[in-house]
C-alpha cells in the first residue's frame, strides 16, 4: 500500500442524485471467496468486490488449489478436488475478516498453512478465534502465544463444541462455524447479540443446516458431503454506501437513492440511527438472494443528537460516518459499549475523536466510546487516515462541508475502490 493523500473541496449547494456502482459487499464477497471452496462444483459471482482486501482472499482460495476465471465481469471459482497445502504464506493483506474466517476454515483441513497481513493486520488480536478453536483440538501459534500474526496453522481433526463467545462478532462466528461443518456431531454457538448473519445464510443456500434453535444458540450441523456450488451477484456494501447517506444527511436540502444494498437487519441500524437523529429515510426491498436486497433513499432534514449504546455489532462499522452526522447535529450524542472500535483497522475511538478535534469539534473519549459536542460549524483540517480506509472516507464526507486534506489515503483501495470517483458525482 503506497500513501496517497486527498484534497477535498468544500461543496457549492445541494445535490440530488441516484448512486449506482457502490462498492460490493465485502462480508459477502469474503465469504464468497472462502465458501466456493466448500462445493465440488464451479460457483458463478458476478459483481464480487474488487478491493484489496476481498481480493486477497480470492488469491488465497486459488493458492489452496482452487481454478479462478476472471472475465472481468464474472468470476468463477472451481474448487479443486481437495484442498492443497500451499507452497507459500497466505497473505490477507489488511483484512480481519480474510484472517479469522481462513483460521476457521483452514483449522479442520489437512496441512500446514500460515496466515499473514499487513503491519496493522499483524497487530490486531487473533486469540479471539485462536482461543476457541485451540479449544478444540486446532494447532495453532502465532506471536504472543497465539495472539497475533502470522499465524502457522497445523490443520486436522477438529472435536464438536458448545461455546458462548464473550464477543458479539461475526468474524468468530464465522470461524466457528467453518471449523463446526467439519465436526463428526453438531457443535453449538452462542452470542448475545446475533452479528451479521451473511455466514448462515449463505452456507445454507447451499445446502448446510445452521439454524437458532430454542434455547437461542445457533446449531451447526456438519455437513457429510459437498455443498452446492454459490450462484451470487453480490449486493452493495450498506456501510460503504453509508459514507454517502451521511453526505445527504447533512448538505441542506439534498437526497441521495442509494442502488441494491444489501438490506439484511444485521446491517442497517446505522440508517435507523440516521432516521433517529432527524434525516428521512426510506426502504425499498427489490429482490432476495440469500437476503434481503434494495435501495435505501436519504433525505436532509436538521438532525439532532443521539445516544448509541445497543445493538453495536449492527452498527460498527459504520460508527466512523456517523459521527460526521454527530458533529453537524444540533446537540450532544454519546457513543458507549463500543470498546470493539479499539481494535479495528485502526483505534477508531481515538482516530475518530482526535479527527473531530482537530476540525473544531468538542468531544471527550471514554474507553468504550465517546461524546461528541454537535451544532459546531467545521473546520477545514489536515486528517491522519491511520491507514483506515472508514476514517479516510469519513473525513472525505466531513470535508464537503468545510474543505479538507487527508493523508494516507491509498487504504480506501481495500474496501471502496471507485470512491473518489463517486464522490466527485456530487456537485
Ligand atoms: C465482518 C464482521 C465485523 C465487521 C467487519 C466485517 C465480517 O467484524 O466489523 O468489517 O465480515 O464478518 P467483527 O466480527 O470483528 O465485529
Amino acid at each position: 500500500m503506497t500513501t496517497k493523500n486527498l484534497q477535498i473541496e468544500k461543496l457549492n449547494g445541494s445535490f440530488e442524485l441516484v448512486l449506482q456502482n457502490i462498492a460490493s459487499d465485502k462480508s459477502i464477497s469474503h465469504r464468497c471467496a472462502m465458501f466456493s471452496l466448500l462445493s465440488d462444483k464451479p460457483s458463478i459471482i458476478k459483481n464480487f468486490l474488487r478491493g484489496e482486501d476481498t481480493m486477497d482472499s480470492l488469491k488465497i482460495a486459488g493458492l489452496l488449489g482452487a481454478l479462478i476465471e476472471d472475465d472481468g465481469e464474472t468470476i468463477i471459482i472451481t474448487p479443486p478436488s481437495k484442498l492443497s497445502e500451499p507452497n507459500n504464506i497466505l497473505d490477507c493483506g489488511n483484512a480481519g475478516t480474510g484472517m479469522r474466517l481462513y483460521a476457521g476454515l483452514l483449522s479442520g483441513i489437512d496441512g500446514s498453512f500460515v496466515l499473514t497481513g499487513d503491519k496493522y493486520l499483524r497487530s490486531r488480536p487473533m486469540k479471539r478465534v485462536t482461543d476457541p478453536l485451540r479449544s478444540i483440538g486446532a494447532k495453532i501459534d502465532g506471536r504472543e502465544n497465539g495472539n497475533k500474526a502470522p499465524l502457522h496453522i497445523r490443520g486436522g481433526k477438529l472435536q464438536s463444541f458448545n461455546y458462548h463467545s464473550p464477543i458479539d462478532s461475526a468474524q468468530v462466528k464465522s470461524a466457528l462455524i467453518l471449523a463446526g461443518i467439519k465436526g463428526d456431531t453438531k457443535s453449538f454457538y452462542k452470542e448475545d447479540l446475533l452479528s451479521r448473519d451473511h455466514t448462515e445464510r449463505m452456507l445454507n443456500g447451499m445446502g448446510a443446516n445452521i439454524f437458532t434453535n430454542e434455547n437461542g444458540e445457533i446449531e451447526i450441523n456438519p455437513i457429510n458431503e459437498p455443498l452446492k456450488p454459490l450462484n451470487i451477484r453480490v449486493p452493495a456494501d450498506p456501510s460503504s454506501a453509508f459514507f454517502f447517506a451521511v453526505a445527504a444527511a447533512i448538505i441542506p436540502n439534498s437526497k441521495i437513492t442509494l442502488k441494491n444494498l444489501t438490506l439484511n437487519p444485521t446491517r442497517i441500524e446505522a440508517y435507523k440511527v440516521l432516521e433517529k437523529m432527524g434525516a428521512k429515510i426510506t426502504y425499498v426491498e427489490t429482490e432476495n438472494i440469500y437476503e434481503p436486497i434494495g435501495d435505501i433513499i436519504v433525505e436532509q432534514r436538521p438532525l439532532q443528537g443521539v445516544e448509541v449504546s445497543e445493538n453495536i455489532a449492527w452498527l460498527i462499522d459504520e460508527l466512523p460516518a456517523l459521527s460526521i452526522a454527530m458533529a453537524v447535529a444540533n446537540g450532544e450524542s454519546t457513543v458507549k459499549n463500543a470498546k470493539e472500535l479499539r481494535v479495528k483497522e485502526s483505534d477508531r475511538i481515538s482516530s475518530v475523536v482526535n479527527n473531530l478535534g482537530l476540525c473544531g469539534v468538542k468531544f471527550e473519549e471514554y474507553q468504550d466510546g465517546y461524546k461528541v459536542f454537535g451544532g459546531t460549524t467545521l473546520q477545514k483540517a489536515t486528517i491522519d487516515s491511520h491507514g483506515d480506509h472508514r476514517i479516510a472516507m469519513s473525513f472525505a464526507i466531513a470535508g464537503l462541508l468545510c474543505g479538507m486534506e487527508i493523508v494516507d489515503t491509498a487504504c480506501i483501495d481495500t474496501s471502496f475502490p471507485n470512491f473518489t470517483e463517486l464522490l466527485s458525482l456530487l456537485k
